[in-house]
């Protein structure tokens, strides 16, 4: 909410959100009830959102809609076969698999936790594949060809992985790095079944595509995005809870979206 402004292009009273641009990365203030942040950063909040759902979505949100956006403009339709998720459990994995499946594609969740899915089956995915499954290490560079897409959140042997087992003209989404920085692969999946990695940095996203993705993220009908069960993947932790929140991160144990109240309890 809007306390004062400077820039004409936004009053007191207004409802915005704003995500990316390091704030809270290299600018402080993530955390802080009030920020002045520069008008050009600020994005009007869309009909059809709160402002908890807004936050509920953040960057994780905008994250797998902008990707899912870039798989769009790589002419990936349902119809073309499987769409993989790596890192399902997780805030961008949760929300992806949501958004996919109400828009009609077959989702398989990649995921580490064994108990989690009954959790991912009931967000939309079509078949879960657990991690120890799957042969990261194949020296193999091609694949039995399995995925039309994939959203990888995890990069390293994961995504030199998918990379070996895309379909023809597969699209990989490359925007996490939960396992790994390096990418281990060879050129024959690009020059011989014309795979796609298309990396994707939600932060410097500029601003008419940012209100699109956002207005995308706001509706359920047509192309839209809107999660239909995100009060399930998202969850408050007040601010003093914060550093028990960071550990179940770091340990591996957190699933979907965390919101932070920053206002204590009255
Ligand atoms: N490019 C961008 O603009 C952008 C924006 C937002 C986030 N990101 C990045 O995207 C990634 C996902 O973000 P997030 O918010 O979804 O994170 P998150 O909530 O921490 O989820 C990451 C998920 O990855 C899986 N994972 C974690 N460690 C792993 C490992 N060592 N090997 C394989 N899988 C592992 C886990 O899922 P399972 O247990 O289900 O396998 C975990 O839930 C992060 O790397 C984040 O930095 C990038």
């Amino acid at each position: 909410m809007v306390v004062s402004s400077q820039d004409a292009r936004f009053k007191a009273g207004d409802e915005v959100l704003v995500t990316g641009y390091e704030m809270g990365v290299a600018h402080d203030g993530g955390f802080a009830e009030y920020a002045r942040v520069p008008a050009d950063w600020v994005v009007p909040l869309p009909q059809g959102l709160t402002l908890f759902e807004a936050m509920a979505l953040g960057t994780a949100g905008f994250t797998a809609a902008l990707a899912i956006h870039r798989l769009e403009q790589n002419e990936l339709t349902p119809d073309k076969g499987k769409v993989i998720v790596t890192g399902a459990t997780g805030g961008v994995g949760s929300l992806a698999i949501q958004m996919l499946s109400g828009l009609g594609y077959h989702v398989v969740a990649l995921t580490g936790k064994d108990g989690e899915h009954d959790y991912l089956k009931s967000l939309g995915a079509g078949e879960i594949l657990p991690r120890g499954e799957i042969d990261l290490h194949g020296t193999r560079p091609l694949e039995k060809a399995q995925w039309a897409g994939a959203l990888d959140a995890v990069g390293g042997d994961t995504l030199a992985w998918l990379t070996r087992t895309m379909q023809q003209n597969g699209v990989i989404a490359s925007f996490g790095n939960a396992g790994g920085v390096e990418l281990h692969t060879t050129v024959f999946p690009f020059i011989l079944r014309g795979v796609r990695l298309i990396g994707v940095d939600s932060a410097a996203t500029a601003m008419p595509l940012r209100r699109e993705i956002w207005r995308r993220l706001a509706s359920s009908i047509g192309t839209g995005l809107r999660p239909r069960q995100l009060a399930q993947v998202a969850h408050t932790v007040p601010f003093a809870e914060l550093p028990q929140a960071f550990l179940r991160l770091l340990q591996g144990h957190a699933r979907g979206r965390t919101v932070v109240g920053i206002k204590p309890a009255s």
